[in-house]
């Protein structure tokens, strides 16, 4: 019989690393453990958390942007809040966003942060930590999951509302 290691890991002694002056640096820099596949830089399963920070970045929308990757997303929260997620997501819940499945903030915190415009200081995000296992094969959903009485049908319309601030040549945060 092989022997099973099990190793434990203080996720509030990872250092996460960000931006300094503007926008988002790759959200790579939130990896703690990756297993590679044989091409460079696509992650057989990348395990990424998001620990309390300080976002100090100028000129930038500061929630994670909306975006879609050739990547598939589990996402959850162990505990706190989640800082594109301003109803809804409670420690325990999960998402799942499968390759080239566009997603980003909620409506709500996307007008908040619209509404604070560009001059915002620096701000600490505290009592959080979500995690996120990346991957680039596409997972399936198992029938339990999706029989289970806590799946969200309504996920959706966290986006419902979401209008354009942008016009040509400017916007009200950049
Ligand atoms: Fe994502």
């Amino acid at each position: 019989m092989g022997q099973v290691l099990y190793l434990q890991y203080d996720l509030s002694k990872f250092c996460p690393y960000n931006t300094v002056l503007f926008d988002h640096s790759d959200p790579s820099i939130n990896t703690v453990l990756t297993a590679p596949t044989d091409k460079p830089g696509v992650a057989l399963m990348d395990f990424v958390i998001f620990p309390p920070r300080w976002l100090v970045a100028e000129h930038t929308f500061r929630p994670p942007y909306y975006h879609r990757n050739c990547m598939s997303e589990f996402m959850g929260l162990i505990y706190g809040g989640y800082e594109a997620k301003a109803d809804g997501f409670l420690p325990g819940g999960a998402s799942l966003h499968s390759c080239m499945t566009p997603h980003g903030p909620d409506t709500k915190t996307y007008e908040k942060t619209i509404a604070l415009g560009n001059e915002v200081g620096p701000d600490k995000i505290t009592g959080t930590m979500a995690f996120m296992f990346e991957s680039c094969l596409v997972p399936r959903v198992c029938p339990w999951a999706i029989g289970s009485p806590f799946m969200d049908h309504d996920y959706y319309q966290c986006w419902i509302g979401l209008k354009s601030h942008f016009t040509h040549g400017s916007s009200s945060n950049p």
